[in-house]
């Protein structure tokens, strides 16, 4: 079964409003009509303008984060449910920047891919290791404990709404990418521990790849079996790049 690549843009906190209105347009002067699934993520003050313009053209939009509740007394958080209730499709949990500078581990990252779920937001949950643990050969220990602690109790239907992204931190923003075989391998790994471990059906979860991803070498890691596109940190912002990225992902034949 082949299963459609997807190309996912995380903003981060870049952009200004003149810069989203200038990607709007960009991208809407071309045809949108690419067979891959695509999304961005911008920063949580510019989503209603991206759902505005993007929503009817089928383009999913993504919270970079959101609450571990749905309301209550926590200043300066999104709420899953009130993301859901604007249009939001979607957010990510667990991006490394999300680990690293605002310490969050796997409890508090379990909790928001639940709450996430049950707000009806599907939910793109970020793995990766750090160089020090690859080149101590813990790559693979880091991502099982993860996903294990990170997915865990969620139920088998809500799983089936959840994205995984495997990002190795020292590729991210780095512009060194993992080989198209290095990622690859990685990718086999995780589908292969989700389906026998965390009732994920192998075949239909979806791996999205990200670190330094453009459109130079798109090509070879979307070509890969287990690589089902990718999300993408620098060469999404600019709507030259990200329809790019868009127009390879179409043409990859698996
Ligand atoms: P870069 O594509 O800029 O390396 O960022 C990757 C990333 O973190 C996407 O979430």
């Amino acid at each position: 079964m082949s299963r459609i690549i997807h190309v996912y843009g995380n903003w981060k906190m870049n952009h200004l409003k003149s810069d989203v209105i200038n990607f709007i347009s960009k991208l809407s002067e071309s045809v949108i009509e690419l067979d891959c699934k695509q999304g961005v993520c911008p920063q949580s003050i510019h989503l209603s303008m991206i759902i505005e313009a993007f929503a009817k053209k089928g383009i999913l939009v993504g919270s970079q984060n959101c609450s571990h509740e749905a309301f209550g007394a926590f200043t300066g958080d999104n709420s899953p449910q009130a993301l859901k209730d604007i249009g939001v499709n979607f957010t990510l949990v667990g991006h490394s920047e999300r680990r690293s500078i605002f310490n969050e581990g796997h409890e508090i990252l379990n909790l928001k891919a639940k709450k996430a779920l049950e707000c009806n937001l599907d939910v793109v949950f970020c793995v990766g290791e750090t160089l020090e643990e690859r080149e101590n050969n813990k790559t693979f220990d880091v991502l099982k404990e993860q996903l294990a602690e990170g997915l865990k109790g969620i139920s088998k239907s809500d799983l089936s709404r959840v994205i995984l992204a495997y990002e190795p931190v020292w590729a991210i923003g780095t512009g060194k990418v993992a080989t198209p075989m290095q990622a690859e391998e990685t990718h086999q790994f995780i589908r292969k521990f989700v389906s026998e471990e965390l009732e994920f059906i192998a075949e239909d979860v979806f791996i999205l790849y990200g670190g330094s991803v453009k459109p130079s070498n798109a090509k070879g890691l979307f070509e890969m079996a287990n690589i089902d596109g990718g999300l993408v940190g620098g060469a999404s912002l600019k709507a030259e790049d990200y329809l790019e990225l868009c127009k390879i992902a179409d043409r990859t034949m698996k």
